[in-house]
Order: C-alpha cells, then sequence, then structure tokens
C-alpha cells in the first residue's frame, strides 16, 4: 500500500523539474509546459466557496459524468504576469478577469470566485511558480483560471458542484513568426456566435467549433480566421482567439460589443490608450468592405497582444496592408501597452497590480 502511495505521489509531481538552467528563454512560442503548483479551490451549488489551495501541478480527478465534460458547463480566462527589469512581478487588469468570468458564470448558471478571491488566487498561483517567470523582456507568464462544472449530472441540469482552478505556462509570442504581420482569410459559411448565444462571455464551448475553420485555413498557409456576425454576414466580429481594429485616414475602428464579440480587455486597453494619444476611436459596425478598404489592420488580445495584419483574403480577394508592421499605429500602441505591462512605463492609468 506505501508503495502505491509512493507512487501516485511521484506521479503527481513527476513533472517538477529541478532546475530551470537549461530552459531556453529566448525560444518559447504559445505552448503548454508543466509548472511547479496549480491553484484548486470549490464549491457546492448554492453555498460559499471553500477555502482554495495550491497543489502540484498535474491531472485532476473528474467524474466522467461531470457537467463540463457532458454539457460543456465552463469557463476560461486568461492574463499574463510580467517580470521587471528590477525584480517586480507585474500583473495587469487581473479584477477585469475577474469581472469578466462572473459575467460568464452568470451567462452559464455557476457560481463565480468574488473579485478579491480571483485575484488573491492569481496572485499566490503566480508566487508559487515565481521560477517559471521568464525573465524580464523575455515574454511573459500566461495565467490560465478556469471554472468548470465539476459535480457530476445526466439530466440537464447545472452542476451540484464547481472548481475553480488555476495554472499556468511561461510563453512568448502567439503566433509563429513573432510580431510578423499575419495573414486573415474571412469565412462567410461558418460563424463563431449568434445574437442571444454566448460569444460575448469567455465559454469553453466558444472555441472548438473555429478549430474546422482554423485548421482548414492553415492549411492554405493563412494564419488564422476573421468570422463575420451571423445575422446579415457582412459585419467583421472577431478572429479565433483576439478582437480586430482596422486604421483608415488614422481614425480607428473595432466592433461594438453587442453580446457576440469578446469583450477583450486588451481591446478595451487599447482603445483607451489610442485615446489618449489622440486618435479618434469608434466602437460601430465594421464590414468586410471596411477592412477591405482599410489602411492598417490590427488584432488585440492576452495572448496575442497587438499583431499587425498583413492581409486578409476574403472571397478571392485578398487585400495587403502597406502600414503593416514597423512605423505603424499597431506598432505604437504595442510599445505603449507593453511598456506599462513590464513595468517600463509609468501606470498612469492604475492598470498593473504587484
Ligand atoms: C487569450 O488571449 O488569453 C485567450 O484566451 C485566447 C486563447 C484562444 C489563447
Amino acid at each position: 500500500k506505501t508503495r502505491a502511495i509512493r507512487s501516485e505521489a511521484a506521479a503527481v509531481t513527476a513533472n517538477k523539474i529541478d532546475t530551470l538552467d537549461g530552459v531556453d528563454w529566448d525560444n518559447f512560442g504559445f505552448g503548454i509546459r508543466s509548472t511547479d503548483s496549480m491553484y484548486v479551490m470549490k464549491c457546492e451549488r448554492g453555498e460559499e466557496w471553500q477555502k482554495g489551495e495550491l497543489r502540484p501541478y498535474g491531472n485532476l480527478e473528474l467524474s466522467p459524468s461531470a457537467a463540463v465534460l457532458n454539457y460543456g458547463q465552463g469557463l476560461f480566462e486568461g492574463l499574463k504576469a510580467y517580470r521587471t527589469s528590477d525584480g517586480r512581478i507585474l500583473l495587469f487588469r487581473p479584477e477585469e478577469n475577474a469581472l469578466r468570468m462572473l459575467d460568464g458564470a452568470d451567462r452559464l448558471s455557476m457560481p463565480a470566485p468574488p473579485v478579491d478571491v480571483f485575484v488573491n488566487a492569481v496572485k499566490q498561483t503566480v508566487l508559487a511558480n515565481e521560477r517559471w517567470i521568464p525573465p524580464a523582456g523575455k515574454g511573459s507568464l500566461y495565467i490560465r483560471p478556469l471554472l468548470l462544472g465539476s459535480g457530476a449530472v445526466l439530466g440537464l441540469a447545472p452542476a451540484p458542484e464547481y472548481s475553480f482552478i488555476i495554472y499556468v505556462s511561461p510563453v512568448g509570442n502567439y503566433f509563429k513568426g513573432g510580431l510578423a504581420p499575419i495573414d486573415l482569410k474571412v469565412d462567410d459559411y461558418y460563424h463563431r456566435a449568434a445574437p442571444g448565444g454566448t460569444g460575448g462571455v469567455k465559454t469553453i464551448g466558444n472555441y472548438a467549433p473555429v478549430l474546422k475553420t482554423q485548421l482548414s485555413a492553415k492549411g492554405k498557409g493563412y494564419s488564422d480566421v476573421l468570422y463575420l456576425d451571423a445575422v446579415e454576414n457582412k459585419y467583421v466580429e472577431e478572429v479565433s482567439s483576439c478582437n480586430i481594429f482596422i486604421v483608415k485616414d488614422n481614425k480607428i475602428s473595432t466592433p461594438e460589443l453587442r453580446g457576440t464579440i469578446l469583450p477583450g480587455i486588451t481591446r478595451k486597453s487599447i482603445i483607451e490608450l489610442a485615446r489618449n494619444f489622440g486618435y479618434e476611436v469608434e466602437e460601430r459596425l465594421v464590414s468586410v468592405d471596411d477592412v477591405m478598404g482599410a489602411d492598417e489592420v490590427f488584432c488585440t488580445g492576452t495572448a496575442v497582444v497587438v499583431n499587425p495584419v498583413g492581409s486578409v483574403t476574403y472571397d478571392d480577394k485578398r487585400v495587403k496592408y502597406k502600414n503593416a508592421g514597423l512605423g505603424g499605429v499597431a506598432q505604437q500602441l504595442y510599445t505603449a501597452l507593453t511598456d506599462i505591462q513590464m513595468g517600463k512605463a509609468e501606470d498612469k492609468l492604475g492598470w498593473v497590480v504587484q
């Protein structure tokens, strides 16, 4: 029996790497690495959240009839921790993730942790994995909070038990090629979200359906897919993993939030930064024709940060953007945002949490 317990413990901690000496911090993409610890907190339906705890990073034990596995009752979040050149650890607007999780939990009939509990759990998880935060200027620690209906159900109903979990992974650039402009393909057959659906919250179920179109686009050499609205098939909504902005005559526009578009925290921050730079920024319906006629296009997201778009293809028409990359609005906003996130610029807007 003792041997069985030992080997179980060894399995849980098997991925604990003793030394990070050989880690090549310069060549991380956006992939999962086993880190040291994860945070787990549970709640019975209708009761308070129990005390959360840090555990060795490892597999979860889940009933095969957990609501999340059978009916998709689950949400996720994404945020990053940065190490500054003077050794501080910074989080970017974590309370915004907590609020978005509360919104999504309401949509999926789940309880969610209060903002202070969420932020505190994020801090604990980051500190427990501190050695995995890349050195200053070499990427970030991506933090993935999950909220799952972990209790067992058979008939369609909210789970009797919920789990709030946080794990982390060190990451570099999201798209292959770093910050090089990406090539997007507009899909006018499949849609990401519909009015009254869940496109405006971060449900796990929003993401698997985009894989088919994404894989097909990648197979044809595109970096990702740009989705259109499901009613008129005319207005752009977002890319599989990020929001979209266009620039025309120095004026910036991004699709307005109307329940089908994810309210990105980077999206919101970029709108504010751009306005502070003096740009006019409009949240409005952005047609695919507006995109095709833009001077510059870029994407924003926690994982993606700010990434210029080099070309957009719609039907058989491909538009290449001259301003993509260095010297464009995207570059200016990328620098302004990441300087705040990395503690290189003064945090005048109070976005950074230590
Ligand atoms: C993020 O940007 O944090 C996301 O959650 C998008 C995900 C598809 C990587």
